[in-house]
């Protein structure tokens, strides 16, 4: 078993994550540095459509093994996400061994940002659970392959703006393919988690004229939308939420959202949301299609957040990242058509039109350029 940090003895369990997305990385670098304490993994999965960009995940995993594992399939996930959003980058992703309130600190963020240079920009790095735009200031004091900075630097800030842009989007194609309208106005939609990204979906919905219901564990997240929109409706709990007479049910909480028991209860035809990895095991996304409950799959409706930070690449522009978000309703719409085309689930679809993409486009590489 891998151990290059010896951490092992913190985690004698076996892994609980299976490294399903260890096939095909074309890199993995583990990065120390002993006095700031930094213990990262940067996965790069691929790069045939360009530099893998992927944000860093600040995280206290039990053992080095849990580490790898998740950056690993974060980093093919990426790669699908990036090759759909149409961007030209490859996926990668990092991780960074530790508790993100205790152990983060300047020199260990700098060391981080030392090592993504030393890459020569194979990877970009970015936001992710437990890193902020400012930890990218200061990662960008060493490195240039960095993105989501804060706007004062340039950067393109907080990306659940256009995530959640994005999911609205998706939402409009799958309400266009099963009822006919883009237009959520007069449907009920069930939204789970309102913070940064479910906070601003509820704000697309009530514009739209939907009805919102809503649930998230976090008593002061509900008091800040109801205080917005009065007329947002509150349940108890996810189970609550999914077994509501709704038309539409919004997954903005955390990944898994999607089980067996969900699937079960659930009444609403659609679900469209924005977390990350929402069915809990393969095969759901198959009970899901044979209940008749249209999925959008999670890594197409929420890549607005990816689309708004690479934008900075260039430059960043609001505007401009705003109208390649807007593509997600015509990227989602061709997802479903081709699903019922081919007679998968629009999850099967996805996978399947990201690889082509990145197989016909970074095939093209090949062609000699001439010196
Ligand atoms: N922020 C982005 O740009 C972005 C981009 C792509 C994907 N995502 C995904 O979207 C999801 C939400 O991200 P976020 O940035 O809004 O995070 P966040 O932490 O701001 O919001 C999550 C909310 O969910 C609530 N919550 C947690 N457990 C819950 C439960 N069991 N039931 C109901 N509510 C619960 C939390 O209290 C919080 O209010 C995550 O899965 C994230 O990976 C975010």
């Amino acid at each position: 078993m891998t151990d290059v940090f010896g951490l092992s003895h913190k985690d004698s369990s076996p892994v609980s994550t299976p490294m399903s997305g260890q096939a095909g990385h074309e890199q993995v670098v583990f990065c120390s540095d002993e006095r700031s304490g930094l213990r990262a993994i940067i996965a790069i999965h691929n790069t045939a459509l360009g530099p893998a960009l992927g944000g860093t995940r600040f995280y206290p995993y039990g053992s080095e093994q849990a580490a790898l594992a998740d950056v690993l399939n974060l980093s093919r996930a990426m790669a699908y996400k990036n090759a759909l959003a149409g961007l030209d980058l490859g996926g990668g992703k990092a991780v960074i061994i530790g508790d993100p309130e205790t152990d983060k600190n300047e020199a260990m963020l700098r060391a981080y940002g030392r090592f993504v240079q030393s890459l020569g920009g194979r990877y970009l790095t970015a936001c992710d659970v437990g890193t902020y735009s400012e930890d990218m200031d200061l990662i960008a004091r060493e490195t240039s392959y960095v993105t989501g900075r804060t706007l004062a630097q340039g950067g393109a800030g907080d990306s659940s703006i256009l995530t959640a842009f994005g999911v609205f989007q998706g939402m409009r194609a799958a309400s266009e393919h099963v009822f006919g309208t883009s237009s959520l106005r007069g449907r009920r939609v069930g939204v789970e988690g309102v913070g940064k990204v479910g906070h601003r979906l509820v704000d697309h919905l009530v514009e739209d004229g939907a009805e919102v219901v809503v649930c998230d564990v976090s008593e002061r997240a509900v008091e800040l939308v109801r205080r917005r929109h009065p007329q947002v409706e509150v349940v108890a709990d996810q189970a609550a939420l999914t077994a509501a007479d709704i038309d539409v049910y919004a997954p903005c909480a955390l990944g898994g959202a999607l089980d067996d028991g969900t699937v079960a209860r659930l009444r609403a035809s659609i679900v469209c949301g924005g977390a990350n990895n929402q069915l809990a095991h393969p095969g759901v996304e198959k009970q899901l299609a044979d209940r008749g409950i249209l999925y959008a799959p999670d890594y197409v409706v929420n890549s607005g957040g990816v689309i708004q930070v690479a934008d900075e690449i260039q430059g960043f522009d609001m505007d401009r990242a705003r109208a390649k978000a807007e593509k997600i309703y015509a990227t989602t719409l061709k997802i479903f058509t081709t699903a019922a085309e081919d007679g998968v689930p629009p999850a099967v679809a996805a996978d399947r039109l990201a690889e082509r993409r990145m197989s016909e486009v970074g095939r093209i590489r090949g062609i000699w350029l001439g010196r």
